[in-house]
């Protein structure tokens, strides 16, 4: 793994120029879900993969897996996180405890139920724990949130509640009708945030910026809303392999198409003007309706 981490930073570091490579200090740190309306569609590959073309490009990020499903965040990066965030909600474990460190630095949180068990603690004591977050938030310039697919109150609780969310699709029509039934949800209950598409497992290039201009029309159309297409990944057999070995797939094989379409959207991330700002603690606050 270390060596494959190498070869992804000479990538980048052959890729970059200088004005990639500094990062402002003062920039505030972007809250970002990942989220699809249909299961299945790569988002957890494409949190973790993500979140790693973001470190490679110098960004201090905390990967949060909010979800329970079968592939998760650890198992795609092969580690085993003891502790979740319910054991720092209750105060079993400081936070410093639950952050696991995954490959070249990310910060991996397994969310276990954690999030849910919050409701039933003292307002004192959800304080003392948003002072916490909050330290983690301003040591991070990227939170990445990745969420289950749907709408169900536990997957809309974040998305409404982050800055930046990414909605993926893949080119199956009922994956479309699901991610517009997302933007839908959030052209009304959080309709200051940016909202990204990216369109995954695509044959051709054809097919996926027609995916992309199809559900930005009809935002656009039918709820006067915008979205931005931020990009696609092709269907890659490098991504199963990986997670069959239980390695990101940027990390085993940087010059893979889908490695080099994970690193693009990351760079296209950073290159977005316009970015929403929030106060240091009010998207914990947002997300614990506190
Ligand atoms: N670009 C791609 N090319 C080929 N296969 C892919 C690609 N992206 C994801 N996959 C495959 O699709 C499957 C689902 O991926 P993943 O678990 O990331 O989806 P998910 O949206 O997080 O699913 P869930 O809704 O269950 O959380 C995995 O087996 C993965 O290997
Ligand atoms: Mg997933």
């Amino acid at each position: 793994m270390h060596d494959q981490a190498e070869r992804l930073r000479e990538l980048v570091n052959v890729q970059n120029n200088d004005k990639e490579e500094s990062r402002e200090e003062s920039s505030p740190t972007r809250i970002m879900a990942i989220t699809s309306g249909k299961g299945g569609v790569g988002k957890t590959n494409l949190a973790v993969n993500l979140a790693l073309g973001l470190v490679s490009l110098r960004q201090r990020v905390t990967l949060i897996d909010t979800d329970l499903g079968l592939a998760n965040i650890d198992l795609i990066l092969g580690i085993t996180p003891e502790y979740h965030l319910g054991h720092f909600f209750t105060g079993e474990r400081s936070l410093r405890d639950i952050i696991v460190e995954g490959p070249l630095g990310l910060r991996v949180i397994a969310g276990g139920s954690g999030f849910q068990e919050l409701a039933d603690l003292s307002e004192r004591h959800v304080d003392k724990c948003l002072k916490h977050l909050v330290e983690l938030e301003k040591g991070s310039d990227f939170l990445v949130f990745d969420t289950g697919a749907g709408i169900s109150y536990k997957v809309v609780q974040f998305i409404i509640a982050a800055d930046e969310i990414m909605v993926v699709t893949t080119s199956e029509p009922t994956a479309i009708a699901d991610a517009y039934g997302i933007i839908k949800v959030l052209a009304k209950e959080n309709p200051q945030a940016k909202v990204y598409l990216v369109a995954n497992m695509i044959r051709r290039e054809d097919e996926g910026n027609q995916v992309l201009e199809r559900l930005v029309m009809v935002a656009e159309k039918f709820l006067d809303f915008n979205v931005e297409p931020l990009g696609m990944v092709f269907y890659d057999s490098v991504v199963p392999a990986a997670v069959k070995h239980q390695e990101p797939f940027i990390l085993v094989n940087p010059q893979a198409a889908a490695s080099k379409n994970v690193l693009g959207l990351a760079r296209r991330l950073l290159a977005l003007p316009d970015i929403p700002v929030h106060s240091p603690g009010s998207f914990w606050r947002r997300l614990f309706r506190r």
